[in-house]
């Protein structure tokens, strides 16, 4: 098990992590209307929650471990000080343009249904959420005993999960975007095509109706 702190070491200083990263960051940045507020879901030490506030946005921040949270209070310690970044005891606690969910936060669910239709009350309509996923087709995990065992499930049911990873469940879009509608619509897929051969994560992108 990561304590906030090693968890935050390890993504600042891991390359592939780091770009990954900056690629969600600069997705977000350029969706986000000027001044827009964002929540983000799952937040983790604050590692975006920062870059957010730092362009601007007013950034609500939930997140459930105690450990993750007491990193990012020390990390984000100016920011909450001065009120640009407000960590929220649900998400319901708050109304945003956009919500965020970066480094597969969504997998920790095993179905989408209620977390969307908790969105839906706050997300304003127009607003997005943008939720980077482990994709489920990367070639990378067939060398894993896991993946190729499971390719069934992918295929015949769109989801699976695997007990000695912590519950992390593995995901088709397709399934995520039925479950988000109908208060939102699955507006863009990245990657897509060949791409979700050769990445770790996806990133999707939903539109609030
Ligand atoms: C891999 S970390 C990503 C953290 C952060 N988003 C980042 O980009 O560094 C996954 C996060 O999901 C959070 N999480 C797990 N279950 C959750 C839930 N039910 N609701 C919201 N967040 C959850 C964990 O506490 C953890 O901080």
């Amino acid at each position: 098990m990561h304590t906030g702190e090693q968890y935050h070491q390890f993504f600042l200083t891991s390359p592939p992590d780091r770009a990954v990263r900056d690629r969600f960051q600069n997705l977000v940045l350029d969706l986000l209307p000027e001044g827009a507020d964002v929540l983000d879901f799952g937040a983790g030490t604050g590692i975006d929650a920062k870059a957010y506030a730092a362009r601007g946005h007013l950034t609500f921040v939930y997140e459930p471990s105690e450990s993750m949270r007491a990193h990012l209070t020390h990390y984000c310690h100016d920011e909450i000080t001065s009120k640009t970044i407000v960590s929220v005891p649900s998400p319901l606690a708050c109304r945003v343009q956009a919500v965020t969910a970066n480094f597969a936060v969504l997998n920790h669910f095993a179905d989408h249904t209620l977390l969307f239709e908790e969105m839906s009350r706050v997300v304003q309509p127009g607003g997005f959420v943008l939720a980077s996923m482990l994709n489920p087709y990367y070639l990378g995990d067939a060398r894993y005993g896991w993946w190729r065992s499971n390719i069934i499930n992918l295929l015949l049911k769109g989801r699976y999960a695997i007990a000695s990873e912590s519950r992390i469940h593995r995901f088709r879009p397709r399934v995520v975007a039925r479950a988000a509608a109908p208060h939102f619509r699955l507006e863009r897929l990245i990657p897509h095509g060949f791409g979700l051969a050769t990445d770790l994560y996806m990133f999707l992108l939903f539109r609030r109706i």
